[in-house]
C-alpha cells in the first residue's frame, strides 16, 4: 500500500493519541474506496472482483488520523483502525477470524498509546462485549458505543413522532434484536413512553428475562421469537439485529409504521415491501464543532449525505476523549440504563456532538416531511 499508510502507521507510534476507533467497511463499495486512498490516486484502482480476493488478505492497520473539536474549544486526535474484516464474512463460521481481526486492530490501538478505543459495528458484538478478550494494558480502555448509539436511536424516534404529529403514548413499539445491547437499552428508554412493546429475537429464555424486567415496571410487553407470532401491529419499529447482512423482512406492521434501521450492516432486506412506512437509518449523531482525516478519508469512512456524522458507536469514544474522561463507559451486554443514556447524552451535547439530520437510501427525511406536514395544512 502506499506511503500515507505506512507513515499514518509510524507517527501513530510517535505522536499522542487520546482515542482509537476500530471500524470495518459496510459494503465492497466502501471497501474498494478506502483502498482506493490507501494506493494512492497515481495508481489506477483496482477492479472490484479483485478486491474481493485482496481484502482478506489485508492485516489490521490503522489508515488515518482524525482530529476532531468540540464546540467549547477541546480538541482530540484519533486514529482510524481498520479491521478490514470482508462485507460478506460476518456470519458466525468466521467468527474465530473476525475475533482474531479485532483483537489486533486493538493491538494496534495499544500500541499506538490511544487512552480510549471505540469498538464500531461488529468489532463488539464479536466479543460479545467482553474486554477480557482484547490485549490488555493500562492505560487504555475499551467502550463498545452502545450507550450514545442508543440515545441517538431514542432521539431520533422521538423526534420523528413529533415530525409527524403521532403519539409516542398511543404507539406499539416493536424492536427486533431486543434482547442485545442496543435493542434492550432502547427498550428501557422507550417502554415507559409507549403503550405496548413487542420484543422480538431468536433466544426465547433471553426474551423472558427481559419482558419480566419490563413488566415489573408496569409494561405491557409481548414476546416472540417469530416476528409473524404477534398479536398487533407494531407502529413504530426499531431494528437492533446483529445481522450479517440486510436481510430482514419485518411481517405484519401497520402500513403508515415508522423504521428505524439502526443496524451496521442495515437490517432491512432491500426487497422488504412497505410502501406507506417511513424508514430511516437510525443510531448516526453529527460533530459539529469539526473533524478531519490525514490523509483525507473524507466521505469514504462517513458515507453519509451530511458532514461529519458518524456512528454512535464510534462518537462515544470521540465524545469521552472531548472530555478527557478516559473510561470503558459501555462495556459487556444488556447494562444500557436510561441514566447512563442521559449522562452521554449530556458530556455529547456539550461538546456539539448531537443527533444527525435523518435520513434513509433515498436521501435526507426532514424537509420531505416539513413539506408534506406544509401541503396537508394547506388542504
Ligand atoms: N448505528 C450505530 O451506530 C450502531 C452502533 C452499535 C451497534 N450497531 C448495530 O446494531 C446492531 C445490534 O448491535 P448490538 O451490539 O446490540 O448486538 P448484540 O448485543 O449482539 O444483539 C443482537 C440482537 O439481535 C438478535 N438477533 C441476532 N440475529 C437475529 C435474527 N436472525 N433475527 C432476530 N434477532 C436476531 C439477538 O438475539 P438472538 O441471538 O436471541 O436472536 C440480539 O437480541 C448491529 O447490527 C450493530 O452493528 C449500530
Amino acid at each position: 500500500m502506499g506511503n500515507s499508510i505506512a507513515s499514518v502507521a509510524s507517527q501513530a507510534r510517535t505522536t499522542d493519541v487520546d482515542f482509537a476507533l476500530i471500524g470495518h467497511q459496510e459494503s465492497w463499495r466502501a471497501a474498494a474506496d478506502v483502498i482506493a486512498v490507501l494506493r494512492g490516486p497515481e495508481r489506477t484502482p483496482i477492479p472490484d472482483d479483485e478486491i474481493k480476493d485482496i481484502l482478506p488478505w489485508i492485516p489490521p492497520r490503522p489508515i488515518c488520523h482524525v482530529d476532531i473539536a468540540s464546540i467549547v474549544g477541546a480538541k482530540a486526535r484519533g486514529l482510524y483502525i481498520d479491521s478490514f474484516i470482508p462485507p460478506d464474512r460476518l456470519e458466525a463460521a468466521y467468527v474465530h477470524e473476525n475475533i482474531a481481526r479485532v483483537r489486533k486492530a486493538a493491538a494496534c490501538a495499544l500500541n499506538a498509546g490511544a487512552k480510549i478505543v471505540s469498538l464500531g459495528g461488529f468489532s463488539s458484538i464479536l466479543i460479545e462485549g467482553n474486554f477480557d478478550q482484547l490485549p490488555q494494558k493500562h492505560e487504555t480502555v475499551f467502550t463498545t458505543g452502545n450507550t450514545l448509539t442508543v440515545a441517538f436511536i431514542v432521539q431520533a424516534i422521538k423526534k420523528m413522532c413529533a415530525l409527524e404529529g403521532r403519539g409516542l403514548a398511543k404507539s406499539t413499539l416493536l424492536i427486533v434484536g431486543a434482547t442485545g445491547d442496543v435493542g434492550s437499552g432502547c427498550a428501557r428508554c422507550l417502554a415507559p413512553m409507549v403503550k405496548r412493546v413487542l420484543l422480538g429475537a431468536r433466544n426465547v429464555e433471553r426474551l423472558r428475562r427481559l419482558a419480566a424486567e419490563l413488566e415489573a415496571d408496569g409494561v405491557c410487553v409481548e414476546i416472540a421469537t417469530d416476528l409473524q407470532g404477534f398479536s398487533t401491529d407494531a407502529d413504530v419499529v426499531i431494528c437492533a439485529a446483529s445481522l450479517a447482512s440486510p436481510s430482514l423482512l419485518l411481517g405484519h406492521i401497520a402500513p403508515d409504521a415508522l423504521v428505524c434501521d439502526a443496524g451496521y450492516p442495515k437490517n432491512l432486506s432491500p426487497s422488504a415491501d412497505m410502501p406507506g412506512a417511513t424508514m430511516f437509518f437510525g443510531g448516526l449523531g453529527q460533530i459539529t464543532g469539526g473533524m478531519s482525516f490525514t490523509p483525507d478519508f473524507h466521505g469514504i469512512l462517513n458515507r453519509h449525505p451530511f458532514p461529519d456524522v458518524v456512528h454512535g458507536c464510534l462518537l462515544e469514544g470521540m465524545a469521552l476523549a472531548l472530555e478527557r474522561r478516559f473510561e470503558p463507559f459501555s462495556q459487556g451486554r444488556g447494562f444500557i440504563t436510561p441514566d447512563r443514556v442521559d449522562e452521554i447524552e449530556t458530556i455529547s451535547a456539550r461538546h456539539g456532538i448531537y443527533l444527525a439530520p435523518l435520513y434513509n437510501a433515498a436521501g435526507p427525511l426532514e424537509d420531505t416531511l416539513h413539506c408534506q406536514m406544509l401541503s396537508a395544512a394547506a388542504r
